[in-house]
């Protein structure tokens, strides 16, 4: 939970209203001079207009140097940040022949594949060889290649279910996905933090959408409760069928999902689940299978298993893991398993050989050394992060952390400061999270070395006091020591 202070809320609200004043008042004078300039309408309504496009505008774009920075190698635990300037106040951005190695504490390469690897990389080139990069073909056409089939099999057995489906694009696979599974009379009940490609997935379906507090197994009850026994709009008809969609871990709060008492509830009142498991899978566990493996509950109990190879596989595209039946079906009807592409063999190989890893399966147990690392290196971050009196969200074990900044001007203070400093983080504000939660998120990785880890937490500590983000000082940091140790 969140613990805004009263004063940062007020001096934050105080912040964007006095952003949005000079916005309006400049874009109130933009108006005049154009209008004073040219009268010549062309008859079109403007494609671009509103609100967000003001946000862009007025807000994004003064601070748009610490989004998108461009990057020159492997997102590896160190990575180089192609440096750029500007000529005209960031409005434009040009990139400069330099880069500027930095440590990396903003790519969601948790088990540190998707860096050069011993076992992945040969045979990742070995697959471009055989099959090139591209398919050319949708998957019921020609484009199932072995690769497809044998990653299919792999990853329901990985997960624990019957059978899985393999998509290009892991925001397609909710997108899409969820359309094909209900519609008009279904009803989707959905966190009020789940990912966009969730919210986008949900509307497109065309099924009515409700929304539960975030986390909240007993709101979500009482939004079921209420919901059965309401129906369907106007006709008051029973729902077709009911689905509920969570995350395993919330990729901008870093939280566990409270999926036992979900799935109780859900149980209960015969819901079938929906657990996107994007930042969660190969990221948490014993042995990387996920929240569910984390928190003792059996995937029989999981109706939907959704997932990315994005994250901790270091590759590309998206997986629906569940029983034969629902597998076959969206096979015969989903659109993106049969109008689009299919995934690019090195990227399915990719996948295949980094979950062969994380099972031992490559004859070393570098798997579970990752595994290991990843858990050691995200408790003891977010640890000391704590310590020095950071509000970091989320829990423990989850590689994922949010350090909150709350005031617009902190952002990019934060952002360029630490980068000056050669640590390069990732910056989150509105529409990605609440206008007044804006944060940094710092994702682990366990390819960072403890020397690693201190070096970013002592840029962090140092660049903290100096934004003035430590809003819950408590004992000075012992990483210090930790560092002396080493030594
Ligand atoms: C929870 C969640 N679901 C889906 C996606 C989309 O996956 P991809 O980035 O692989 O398209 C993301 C991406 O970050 C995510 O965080
Ligand atoms: C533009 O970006 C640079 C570095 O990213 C920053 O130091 C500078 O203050 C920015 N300029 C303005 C006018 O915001
Ligand atoms: C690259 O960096 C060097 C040394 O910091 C500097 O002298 C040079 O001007 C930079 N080049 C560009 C194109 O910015």
């Amino acid at each position: 939970m969140v613990r805004l202070p009263y004063l940062t809320a007020l001096t934050t609200l105080f912040s964007y209203g006095l952003l949005f004043a000079f916005g309006q008042l400049r874009d109130f004078f933009r108006k005049l001079i154009d209008w004073t300039k040219s009268k010549d309408l062309k008859g079109y309504a403007p494609i671009c207009l509103g609100l967000e496009d003001f946000y862009t505008r007025r807000l994004y774009l003064r601070i748009q140097d610490c989004f998108g920075r461009p990057i020159a190698s492997a997102p590896d635990a160190w990575f180089d940040v192609v440096e750029r300037y500007s000529n005209d106040n960031n409005k434009t951005l040009h990139r400069t022949s330099n880069t500027t190695k930095c440590l990396n504490l903003g790519s969601y390469n948790y088990l540190g594949f998707a860096a050069a690897d011993e076992y992945c990389t040969p045979h990742v080139i070995e697959s471009l060889r055989k099959y090139s990069p591209g398919t050319c073909s949708v998957r019921v056409d020609g484009g199932t290649t072995k690769l497809h089939t044998e990653l299919e099999e792999l990853v329901a057995r990985f997960v624990g279910k019957p059978a899985a489906i393999l998509f290009g694009m892991g925001y397609v696979t909710n997108s899409a996905i969820i359309p094909a599974l209900i519609g008009k009379g279904g009803l989707i009940i959905s966190d009020s933090l789940n990912h966009n490609s969730i919210v986008n997935g949900a509307r497109g379906s065309g099924a009515t959408v409700r929304v539960f507090q975030h986390n909240n197994p007993s709101h979500l009850e009482e939004v079921l409760r209420e919901q059965i026994a309401e129906g369907q709009p106007r006709t008051h008809r029973p729902w077709k069928k009911i689905i509920v969609i969570v995350e395993g871990i919330y990729s901008m709060e870093g939280e566990l999902c409270k999926l036992p008492e979900i799935i109780a509830v859900c149980k209960k009142y015969k819901a079938y689940t929906y657990l996107d498991e994007a930042h969660s899978i190969g990221a948490v566990g014993k042995s990387g299978r996920g929240v569910c493996e984390l928190l003792g509950v059996d995937p029989a109990d999981v109706d939907i298993m959704m997932g990315t190879f994005t994250k901790s596989f270091g590759s590309c595209g998206g997986y629906i893991a569940a029983s034969k039946e629902i597998i076959q079906y969206l096979k015969y009807t989903c659109p993106a398993h049969l109008y689009a592409t299919s995934m690019s063999p090195p990227a399915v190989q990719q996948v295949i050989s980094a979950i062969k890893i994380i099972l031992g399966e490559d004859g070393s147990n570098r798997g579970a050394q990752k595994l290991a690392r990843i858990r050691e290196n995200s408790n003891f971050f977010r640890s000391e992060l704590q310590k020095m009196g950071f509000e970091v969200l989320g829990d423990n074990d989850s590689p994922v952390m949010p350090i909150m900044l709350y005031n617009p001007a902190k952002i990019p203070a934060f952002s360029r400061e630490c980068l000056r400093q050669n640590v390069a983080v990732v910056t989150v504000a509105f529409p990605a999270t609440p206008l007044l939660l804006a944060r940094a998120r710092i994702c682990i990785s366990a390819s960072h070395s403890r020397e690693d880890l201190i070096k970013g937490l002592e840029v962090i500590s140092k660049v903290g006091d100096l934004v003035g983000i430590k809003y819950f000082p408590a004992e000075p940091p012992k990483y210090e020591q930790d560092r002396k140790k080493l030594e």
